[in-house]
């Protein structure tokens, strides 16, 4: 167990979130600075729009802000978009790459996935990958092949267990209260692992791999408590810091 990698508790906020939402990032900071995280990190992605005013909230802290996505250009004509390089000005140290979300809304391919996680490591940043398969996908049998393919093909050149995060989101369970069962969740992150060893050789066993979809407090001690979950992607969930602090509870102690 030593040289399991710290975990990560990272809260994706999605499009929800005023300058008046503030208010949660410091009371998540004051939580975690009091030990309401135990060992895990925690990070907080707030809309594009809030970087920077929770980046000077929790300057000096332990708490990381990330972004929700971002181009794969350093810059340029792109009207409506935000480079890695703007993310890393305003802040933020991690950024999220590949969510389903953006897959769906915007059409994101796996090549492009790739592209943006390249400017995110390119720019000094960290990403957190996201993959993970569709309920009709998982009824066919075919989530390992929907989430290997994700993985090699939006893999990043250049990525280690300092740049690269993981994240196992199985579209149904997202914002549905739908979780697979601990068995489930093991059987994909122990695959996931086996892949990103065979990417990345021994470096491989420190990327960390976190669970997300309808993570709450709940269940959260459950879920990261499976073998090769190093933490948690939380939506919903994320927006209070009662709820989110009642999710990194998991680790402490
Ligand atoms: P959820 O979202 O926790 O609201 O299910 C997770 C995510 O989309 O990252």
């Amino acid at each position: 167990m030593t040289d399991r990698p710290r975990p990560l508790v990272a809260g994706n906020w999605k499009m929800n979130g005023l300058i008046a939402s503030l208010s949660e990032v410091s009371a998540i900071r004051d939580a975690v600075a009091a030990g309401g995280a135990g060992r895990a990190e925690v990070a907080i992605c707030p809309p594009a729009t809030l970087i920077a005013a929770a980046a000077g909230l929790c300057k000096d802290t332990k708490i990381a802000i990330g972004g929700q996505d971002c181009h794969a250009a350093r810059n340029g004509a792109h009207t409506g978009d935000i480079s890695a390089d703007m993310l890393k000005d305003a802040g933020a140290t991690y950024v999220i790459v590949g969510h389903s979300e953006r897959r769906t809304d915007h059409a994101e391919t796996n090549e492009q996935v790739r592209a943006k996680a390249e400017a995110v490591i390119a720019s000094g940043l960290k990403a957190i990958l996201c993959v993970g398969e569709s309920k009709n996908e998982r009824e066919a049998g075919k989530t390992l092949a929907v989430v290997g393919d994700q993985i090699e093909q939006s893999w990043p050149k250049g990525a280690s267990a300092k740049s690269l995060v993981v994240a196992y989101e199985p579209i149904w369970a997202i914002g549905t209260g739908l979780t697979p069962t601990p068995d489930d969740v093991a059987e994909v992150h122990a695959f996931i692992r086996h892949q990103v060893q065979r990417l990345l050789g021994a470096d491989g066993a420190g990327v960390r791999l976190l669970y997300g979809g309808s993570v709450k407090p709940s269940n959260a001690s459950e879920l990261m408590g499976v073998r090769d979950v190093d933490g948690a992607l939380v939506g919903g969930a994320s927006l209070t810091a009662k709820d989110f602090m009642g999710i990194a509870a998991a680790y402490k102690g």
